[in-house]
């Protein structure tokens, strides 16, 4: 288990925090939707457009993949994986290489990349429809916390369970107050952060022995 940043390459938000402070409660029910309005719809509800993006993709892939050595033919799931964009980039790196990609989202599904379509399921991380071991690597990135206290810990489990190797899980965290206090003018759809110490704890708690990084606001 290492916290290690694979996620360098990965797009980041370069909005304003204010910009999204301004958010209602209701605003935050459309977004947790995971529907048209969370991924293409207003930047109040979400992403306010989620493309995919080359420039960030394939570096973050070809990083995962040196990382973890992993075969060309390796199997690898994306657990949240939206409109499958990492999924695609895997599959232009490792063609020979059992993608599966996994979301709550039907509208992510409806509208996700063409060639990754067929290997994506629509379903809940709390409950990954794989057998154990069944992936050389694992990853969730910007996903489980996502889910309250007690389902985003059953998330990691699950996690953990269909792991064979390796596993990666990016979570929203802070280091200080400050952090802390823009993780929460920030969030949306975010229902469990926590200082990066006590991501540590939990993990140990649920059996997580997989890599870790943050998202840090
Ligand atoms: C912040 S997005 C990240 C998407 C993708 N991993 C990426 O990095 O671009 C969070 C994703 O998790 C999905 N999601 C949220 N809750 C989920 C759950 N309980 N089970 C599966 N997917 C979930 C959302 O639909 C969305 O696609």
């Amino acid at each position: 288990m290492a916290e290690v940043n694979l996620i360098k390459f990965y797009p980041r938000s370069n909005k304003p925090v204010e910009t999204r402070a301004t958010v209602n409660n209701l605003d935050l029910e459309i977004a947790r939707k995971f529907g048209k309005d969370y991924f293409d719809g207003d930047r109040r509800h979400g992403y306010g457009g989620y493309y995919y993006h080359p420039r960030f993709w394939t570096e973050t892939v070809s990083y995962l993949r040196d990382y973890y050595k992993l075969s060309e033919n390796a199997s690898i799931l994306d657990v949240g994986c939206g409109k499958g964009f990492m999924l695609h980039d895997f599959k232009l790196l490792m063609p020979q290489a059992t993608i599966a990609g996994i979301d709550i989202s039907e509208y992510a599904y409806e509208n996700a990349m063409a060639d990754v379509k067929p290997y994506i399921k629509v379903g809940n991380t709390k409950t990954l429809p794989f057998p154990n071991k069944s992936f050389d690597l694992v990853t969730a990135i910007n996903t489980v916390h996502n889910l309250p206290l007690d389902k985003c810990k059953q998330a990691i489990r699950e996690i953990q369970r269909v792991s064979r190797l390796n596993a990666f899980i990016v979570v929203d965290a802070w280091r200080n107050d400050e952090e802390r206090e823009r993780h929460f003018k920030w969030v949306v759809t975010c229902l469990t952060a926590m200082h990066v110490n006590d991501w540590k704890d939990l993990f140990k708690e649920v059996g997580y022995t997989g890599d870790y990084y943050w998202t840090f606001s």
